[in-house]
């Protein structure tokens, strides 16, 4: 099922809660909209779901109007953030519920409840009520009962809130594989959490005050960000900002950080409108930081470890430079090992993994022959 929303803004009293968004999900995308809590997404999905009416815009679903599509031949479910299961209801019941509301015969009920509750793994738990089960079995039963009638439109927000990390982390897999399972079923799927929506969307929009400020693969968002709120969201630990200032010198432009001064060659171009002096701020991910090693590419500057973060396989270190910029790095552990609080260490920055952003809009400056996708 294909998706285009035009220009929907929704206000509720002096909340602008959507502000103009436009997408167009393509039929079977799993497509993954980010975005901070308060940013829009439930309402966003209520819309697309036919709950809620916007205040202007439009909804098509394969190029239909939304509102002119009968309820009942929707084909869109939709599980919600506090899902509500039947209490009186077994498993199986309630999973069974909206094929009996669909009058589907006996028979299929049985073999389709059956089949959902083996991909779901919830066949143990189908002769229980609800207050049994666990809060993932629970979590499960509500997708269940959203994909028993087969929706060519699935709509997910934020479904593996409720759920401890490890389980979080098994239905992540899940529902990729789900979502293969299911080949042509449309799936949106909304939350505040990157790493959920970079690891299952096929493409993500980024949701920000009601407006859409970014749509691209996973990669996109993490090497173009269009601009610092993006970059700040993408990326886990998230990407250390810093000020600088744009310096014009004989060699040609580079920018000015409390702590070092970057060659800007590869930003020339499109910095060219900007005077000498423009304030910037440098992004700079946590894994493009590493401890001298000897075979560096970029520029070289002293640290001082101020914390360590050891997390298993890596380890975050914080480190001072330059009297007070923090910088927050993260190395294998078997590289960080041997560092120590309050160590003094001499780091280097990998040029080809800094972004830059300008310091009042935070829009990204975009590199020689790269464009962010608007
Ligand atoms: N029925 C309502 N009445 C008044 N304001 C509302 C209503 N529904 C949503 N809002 C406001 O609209 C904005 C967007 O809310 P929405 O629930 O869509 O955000 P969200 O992205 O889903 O957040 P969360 O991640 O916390 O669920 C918020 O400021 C919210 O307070
Ligand atoms: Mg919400």
């Amino acid at each position: 099922m294909e998706l285009t929303i035009s220009g929907i803004a929704k206000r509720f009293g002096a909340v602008e809660a959507l502000r103009g968004v436009t997408l167009a999900v393509q039929p079977g995308e799993f497509f993954a909209i980010l975005g901070p809590s308060g940013a829009g997404k439930t309402t966003l999905l209520r819309i697309i779901a036919g709950i809620d009416k916007p205040d202007d815009g439009t909804v098509l679903i394969d190029r239909r109007d939304l509102s002119q599509i009968p309820v009942r031949s929707r084909n869109t479910a939709m599980v919600f953030q506090t899902f509500a299961l039947y209490p009186h209801l077994s498993t199986f019941e309630n999973l069974a519920y909206p094929l009996r509301e669909a009058r589907v015969p006996g028979d299929e009920i049985k073999r389709r409840v059956g089949e959902i509750a083996e991909m779901l793994r919830l066949t143990h738990t189908l002769a229980r009520k609800p207050g049994t089960l666990s809060g993932g079995e629970q979590q499960r039963c509500a997708i269940g009962r959203a994909l028993v009638r087969r929706p060519q439109l699935l709509l997910l927000d934020e479904p593996l809130t409720n759920l401890d990390a490890k389980l979080r982390h098994d239905t992540r897999a899940e529902f990729k594989r789900l979502h293969r399972e299911l080949k042509t079923t449309t799936i949106v799927y909304a939350t505040p959490d990157q790493l959920e929506a970079l690891s299952m969307g096929a493409r993500v929009g980024v949701l920000n005050h009601g407006k859409i400020v970014q749509v691209g693969t996973p990669s996109d968002l993490y090497e173009m960000p269009g601009d610092d709120f993006v970059a700040s969201l993408v990326g886990d630990p998230p990407i250390n900002l810093v000020p600088g200032t744009l310096r014009a010198g004989a060699g040609g432009p580079s920018i000015d950080m409390p702590f070092l001064g970057l060659d800007a060659a590869p930003w020339r171009k499109s910095l060219n409108g900007f005077p000498a002096g423009t304030r910037l701020k440098v992004g700079l991910r946590p894994q493009a930081i590493w401890p001298r090693g000897g075979s560096e590419k970029g520029p070289v500057f002293p640290a001082r470890v101020f914390l360590t973060e050891p997390l298993g396989d890596v380890t975050i270190l914080d480190i001072v430079v330059g009297g007070d910029t923090r910088l927050r790095m993260v190395l294998p552990q078997e590289q960080a090992y041997k560092i120590a609080v309050n160590d003094a260490i001499e780091c280097s920055i990998d040029l080809e993994q800094v972004c830059l952003f300008t310091q009042d809009t935070g829009t990204a400056i975009s590199r020689a022959g790269v464009e962010a996708a608007a």
